[in-house]
Parts: C-alpha cells; structure tokens; sequence
C-alpha cells in the first residue's frame, strides 16, 4: 500500500506545550538523548528499569544483553538477563499491591451490553489469579508446560494469563475469532498439556466464567520464579508458506519492553483511565491490553463488544462513562466510525481523552486527520504505533509530548531500536529512501525464536539480509528523518489489521474437491485497508456457481475463522503464469484492483489468460 504524498502528509502537529510540560519526555532533545543512551549502553538504559520491575540479581547472571543477527556467524540468538530472576504475575500484582495500589481498579470490564459491566481492583484480581494458578496446579500443570487459552474478552482470560505466569507455565492463546480447526492446529503444534475456555452459558453474565471452579481454591500461590529467558508465552500469527509460526517470547526482556514503551508512548500517569480496544488473542492485547498495563500498576477499560453495537457511538459512550485519557484502536475502526459521520462522536463530551493511539496497519492520512480534529478536538497527540507480534512492543512510534508528528508517519524509533532501510543488496540506505525495513540490533522483547522450529526464525527473519532482523515491511525515510511504513512487501496481507498469508488461503481453497487452482491478492478497500480477492480455477467439468462460491466461503470461515473470510472470488479459467509457471501477482493485484493497465505481461506463457481474467472480473 503506497502512502499518498501529497500536503497532508507533510503538515506538522506539534503538541501542545500544556502537553508536553506534564510528560514523561518532553522534547526531542529529552528524546535524542535517551536514545542515544539507550542504543550506546543498554545495560546502564534498562537496569533501572529491571530493578523497577523487580527483576532479581543472581550469581548465574551473564551478559546483560547478548546476541547474534548474522546466521553466517553461528546460531541467531538474544538473551537478556540471562540468569536473572523474575516472575511476571509477581511484577505485575504483587509488587503493585506492596506499592500500595491494590485497592485501585485494574480493568473496568464494559460488556458487549453497555448495561453489563463490572469493576476489579487489583488486590480482587490477585486473589482470582492466586486461585485459578491453584486450579491449574491441581490438574497437573507445572514450570514450563504449555497451556492453551481460548476465550472471549472477559476478565477471566487475565485471570488465567496472570495465573499461567505465576506457576511459569507459558501460555498459548488462540483468538476467539479463530475456528476449532485452527484451535486445533495450534494445540498440535505447541504440544500444549491443556486447554482453558469459557462455557458459552456463562457470556454476557459478568466476568465470572472460572469464578466457580475457583472458589473452593487456596488463595494462598507463591510465584513460581523462572530463568528471565524462560519462555513467558507463545503467540501464532501468519506465516508466508502459509503454516502459522508459534512466535515465542521470553520473560525478562518482554517485560522491559511492555513495562517501557506502555509508559513513554501512552505517557500513562497516576490516575488516568486507559483502553485498548484490541483482542487479547491478537499481540497488542497481550501487551497493550494486559500486560504493558498491568505492570505499570494503571487503570484500563477490558472491552467486549464491537464499536458499532448498539450502534456506531458505542466507543464515544464508553470513553465519556469512564472518562478514557488514552484510547489505543486500529485504522479499520476509525475508518469505520469516520463513514458514519461526525455528529454521532459530537454527541459524546470525550473531553477526557489526552492520547490517541493507532495500530495494525498504515493510517490513511484522512483518517488521521479525522482522529485528531474530530475525536480529539484537535487537541490529542496521535501515536501511530509500528510493531508487530515478533516485537512484542512498539518499535516505531511517536512519544506524544515530544514528537512533532506528520499525518500517517510512524515517526522515529522507540528506545534501543535502530531501524535500517536496506535496498535489495542489503545496503543500508542514507538520507531519503525507500526500501526494506530492517533493524540492526536487539531490543529487550524482541522474540527469541519460532516454536520448535528455530531454523524457520533464522530463514524468515535473518537469511535476506544477515546482520538484520527483517520485519517484512516497507519503508521510506522523507528528508527530515521520518519513517514511513508502506506496508507489506511480502505475500501477506492486512485485512482490518489482521495479518493473512495468501498461501494460508490458497491451500484452504485447494481443498475443495471441485477446486483445481486458486490465487489471492488483496485489493484496496476502504474500511478494512485491504480484502481479500481470489482466483479459483474449477476442476474440468465443475461448473462456477454461486453455490460453489458460497461453499468456498464457509470453508474458509471453518477453517480459518470468520474474519479471514473473502470479500471476492472470481472464476479464474486459467490463471496467468510465467513460463517457469511461477503465477505472476502483480497482474493478478492489478486485476483485483479495477486497473486495466497490468504493466509488462511480456513474460507471461499464454497472453490470452489475462483477457478471459478482465472478463470475468467482480467489482
Ligand atoms: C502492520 C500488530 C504501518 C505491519 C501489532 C506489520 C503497521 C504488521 C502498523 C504486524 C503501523 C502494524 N503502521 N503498519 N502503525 N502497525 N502494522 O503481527 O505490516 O498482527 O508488519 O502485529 O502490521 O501485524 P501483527
């Protein structure tokens, strides 16, 4: 996805000085020098942060920080802290309530039904979890098993992440969206020991789905103290060959990452009311929603509905019945909300809203522009959030009383990330460029590897460029520094913030007895950011039909989940190749998207494919 260059993007926001004066970093200069700390010595950076987080010292301690981004040099490999003590549950409640905050609220957990909500202090969270981590203990699990988790947006699911890591048993959590098949895969895959769920009876009547397993249980749970390398979860997303990679992070270093980068780019203070509107399936509710939070001791919204139920003014009505200061939601959602005019957000006061937050793909500079003059009355700083599952936190992003934003710019690195823009050489790029994004050495949460498979990490991540953790993104640097993500360069693609590989879709398509052949692309579309478009090539003798197209849909909802669920397929008779047979997507993209100029298709095998593709196209 191409960012527009134009005016807008090169207009300047500023915060305000009131802003900036109450801020944890103020200035860019506050910022280049912590950056500049941060990337020189990262040990004197973090350690105070580890001692914040009660990170214990041992006499097994190793480097502060080691590793290995060049696969020619050896294995790949990031340690932090290695040898040191720590437990995240600890951190997160424990240290929290001894800091005197346990009767403060932890989530205020809104419904799906705006009249069903409840309220958990910290102090009631820790004695759920202390409870479940027993339940759990009972049925076996201990150190180091994995245990899977499928559940909806309730606080239950904290109870049982917090309770996973108080006994150091890494947790593995599937999106609710997913389907059983896809449940079922990621199981298999990570050789979880067992499952947690909701029972469906239990939605919709308050946050209580484990309440009564528990409450026979010992509240009484000493956490269970691990290695700060030892495994603290694992999270699937999308890989290009179509097999989901089990991304795995550790203890210690995603921890500094959630703890710091929640702080600095929320610029979360005492008293403020924070949400995330983000699953706890996906990455950013793993950090944003639970843990970045949690261990800066701060008060957060836990949201289950949709922003459209009961109708499109749902979050200006949570964020005014709180009174939010920091709202965190993705592009599709503003877009979203954008379509259906300004005067339902103007019904709302959302005076207490200080920071807006974006994630999950490249804002549109419009949206931008509409999230900062008409949800924030243009009086917000907006930070748009780069980062992705195997980051584990923010690498790019504004910190808002610092950074003079620009509509649709990631802006700069957060602390001990140094991004590079590599051409197709591996040479890193100077000044303005457009190019891969890559960055050249480890922050604290980065992940550690791929689930059981760590020579996938080093050819997904290392092998194109040895030296640099590829990200698999796009970007441009404008002549005053800015990053600019342009999205992906590889054969994934971003539905409403959602990362899809086209293999992952294809395959399932294949499936389909009458299916003889299938491509997908992505197709711009104006609420999502892209769709999905697909090729499907009938077996001889099978007939296109509508009922063919219907079967094709379900499957994919089936076997992946509803989201991942194709806004077109199209009756492809034959698909256009190279003479190596190699489908060339470029055409296809052009296709999908309504151009009718495809470019050079002098490579193609046979020329009249793409004629008969133009006929049958969908609009
Ligand atoms: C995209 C989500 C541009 C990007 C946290 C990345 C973004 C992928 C942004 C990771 C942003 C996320 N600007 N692109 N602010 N945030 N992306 O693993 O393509 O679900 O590689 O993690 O989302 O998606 P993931």
């Amino acid at each position: 996805m191409a960012h527009r260059v134009g005016s807008l993007c090169e207009d300047l926001y500023p915060p305000s000085k009131s802003f900036s004066e109450k801020a944890f970093v103020s200035s860019m200069e506050e910022y280049s020098e912590m950056y500049a700390k941060s990337i020189r010595e990262p040990a004197t950076f973090w350690r105070p942060t580890a001692e914040i987080l009660g990170i214990k010292s041992t006499s097994e301690e190793k480097d502060f920080v080691s590793w290995n981004f060049n696969p020619q040099k050896g294995p790949i490999h990031v340690e932090w802290l290695k040898g040191a003590q720590a437990n995240m549950c600890y951190s997160a409640l424990d240290l929290n309530i001894q800091r005197g905050l346990g009767d403060n609220v932890a989530f205020y957990w809104e419904g799906n039904e705006p009249e069903d909500d409840s309220v958990m202090t910290y102090k009631q969270l820790f004695v759920e979890v202390c409870k479940f981590a027993n339940v759990l203990k009972k049925h076996g699990v201990k150190k180091g098993d994995r245990v899977a988790i499928y559940m909806p947006m309730v606080p239950s699911l904290v109870v049982a992440m917090l309770a996973c890591t108080r006994i150091g048993a890494p947790h593995s959590i599937v999106f609710g969206g997913f389907s059983s098949g896809s449940l079922k895969d990621r199981i298999i895959d990570s050789s979880c020991s067992i499952l947690i769920t909701a029972d469906g009876v239990y939605r919709g009547t308050k946050c209580v789905a484990l309440k009564d397993i528990c409450d026979q249980v010992d509240e009484v749970c000493e956490p269970e103290w691990v290695d700060c390398e030892d495994t603290l979860f694992l999270l699937y997303t999308s890989g290009s060959t179509g097999k989901p990679k089990g991304v795995l992070h550790t203890t210690g270093g995603y921890m500094m990452t959630a703890y710091s980068t929640f702080k600095y780019v929320f610029d979360y203070h005492p008293g403020d009311i924070y949400w995330c509107t983000a699953d706890i399936g996906w990455i950013t509710g793993h950090t944003y929603v639970t843990y970045g939070p949690l261990l800066n001791g701060a008060t957060s919204v836990l949201f289950e509905g949709v922003p459209t139920y009961p109708d499109g003014g749902r979050f200006w009505a949570v964020v005014d019945k709180y009174k939010v200061t920091q709202l965190y939601t993705a592009p599709t959602a503003i877009r979203l909300l954008m379509k259906m005019g300004d005067s339902i957000v103007k019904r709302y006061s959302r005076k207490s809203l200080k920071v807006l937050g974006t994630v999950g793909e490249p804002i549109n500079p419009e949206a931008w522009m509409w999230y900062h003059h008409v949800v924030g009355d243009s009086g917000c700083p907006i930070v748009d959030t780069f980062w992705q599952t195997e980051t584990g936190g923010h690498v790019i992003t504004p910190l808002p009383g610092a950074t003079v934003a620009k509509p649709g710019s990631a802006t700069f690195p957060f602390f001990g990330v140094v991004p590079v823009i590599l051409d197709e050489n591996g040479r890193e790029l100077n000044g303005e460029c457009e190019g891969y994004l890559c960055f050249s050495q480890p922050w604290p949460g980065i992940m550690r590897t791929v689930f059981g498979d760590h020579e996938r990490f080093e050819t997904t991540y290392f092998k194109k460029f040895p030296g640099y953790y590829t990200t698999g993104d796009g970007a441009r640097r404008d002549t005053d520094g800015y990053i600019w993500v342009t999205g992906r360069i590889d054969d994934m693609l971003n539905v409403s913030g959602h990362l899809l590989s086209t293999a992952e879709v294809e395959s399932c398509l294949v499936e389909e007895q009458s299916v003889a052949e299938s491509a997908v692309v992505s197709r711009p579309h104006p609420v999502k950011g892209e769709c999905l478009y697909c090729f499907v090539t009938p077996m001889d003798g099978v007939a296109f039909t509508d009922a063919l197209v219907a079967a094709l849909k379900e499957r994919i909802r089936e076997k992946i989940g509803p989201f991942a669920c194709p806004d077109f397929i199209q009756y492809a008779p034959v698909l256009p190749k190279t003479r190596s047979g190699k489908i060339m997507r470029r055409v296809l993209r052009k296709i999908a998207a309504g151009e009718t100029n495809l470019g050079d298709v002098s490579t193609l095998a046979d020329q009249s494919s793409v004629e008969s593709l133009m006929r049958h196209r969908l609009d």
